[in-house]
């Protein structure tokens, strides 16, 4: 069988010796949007922190085209063209929207292509334009998830890995963002989301990965996921 774009076998990992991950094998296909989902302490961030590079595995193989990323810094993990919108946003304190979403851009040097990406995440955020000199920190919880989803896109990523997207954001605010997500996926960006919010990950991805202390338990299309009675009961109330 051919790779997948982002390949995971084996991954084991955790804290001094708490182990967290056991034995996760998961893929992702170039163009699609994909989404990690489980409870509260999980280990989908530990995941996502080991595909960056900030935590490293004990075993296993992380691969993205082909290319090994076991063993690479962050800095190397993120070159190769992997963008981590972390949880909590994490946005910079007295630095404005603007200087928050040219951070995402400090690896690279094509100044003119810089530039474009930076009008595509305007237009994909107006409010961010009008804000673009305000600290960041200072913004709504929503627009602070637009600037830090922004300065992913801001890298030119070829996938983009989204820690909570809805955390402690109105629905609505989260439908539109999902609805911005599809577009960047259309313009052909593979995509990565977690969710502890099942029921808003399935509308946005195609495919899931349900992940129960550390190992994944189900896999499957989003469509099939969300009318199988388990996944409902445990995870969508009803
Ligand atoms: N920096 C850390 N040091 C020690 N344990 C941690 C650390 N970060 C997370 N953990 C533990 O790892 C487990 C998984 O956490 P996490 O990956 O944050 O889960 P999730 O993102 O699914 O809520 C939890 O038991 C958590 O307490
Ligand atoms: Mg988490």
């Amino acid at each position: 069988m051919p790779e997948s774009f982002l390949e995971i076998n084996g991954i084991e990992a955790g804290y001094g010796d708490v182990r967290v991950l056991w034995d996760i094998s998961l893929s992702v296909e170039k163009g699609e949007i994909a989404c990690i989902v489980g409870s509260n302490g999980a280990g989908k961030t530990t995941l996502l922190n080991t595909i960056s590079g900030i935590v490293k595995p004990t075993a296993g193989s992380i691969k993205l085209d082909g290319q090994e990323l076991v063993g690479c810094l962050p800095d190397a993990v993120l070159k190769t063209g992997i963008a981590h919108v972390p949880e909590g946003r994490r946005l910079f304190k007295g630095l404005s929207v603007q200087d928050n979403l040219m951070l995402g851009a400090y690896l690279r040097d094509d100044r003119e292509s810089i530039r474009e990406d930076l009008s595509f995440v305007y237009d994909l955020f107006p409010i961010l334009k009008e804000r673009s000199t305000q600290d960041a920190t200072t913004m709504s919880g929503g627009e602070q998830q637009m600037c830090a989803i922004g300065r992913g896109i801001m890298s030119k990523p070829r996938l983009l890995m989204i820690d909570e997207l809805s955390l402690g954001l109105a629905p609505r605010l989260v439908d539109r963002l999902g609805d911005t997500l599809l577009e960047i996926n259309k313009s052909g960006l593979t995509i990565l989301l977690v969710e502890q919010d099942v029921m808003t990950a399935f509308e946005i991805a195609k495919r899931a990965f349900v992940i129960e202390t550390g190992r994944v338990s189900i896999s499957g299309s989003t469509a099939e996921l969300g009318n199988d009675p388990k996944i409902k009961e445990a995870y969508m109330g009803i």
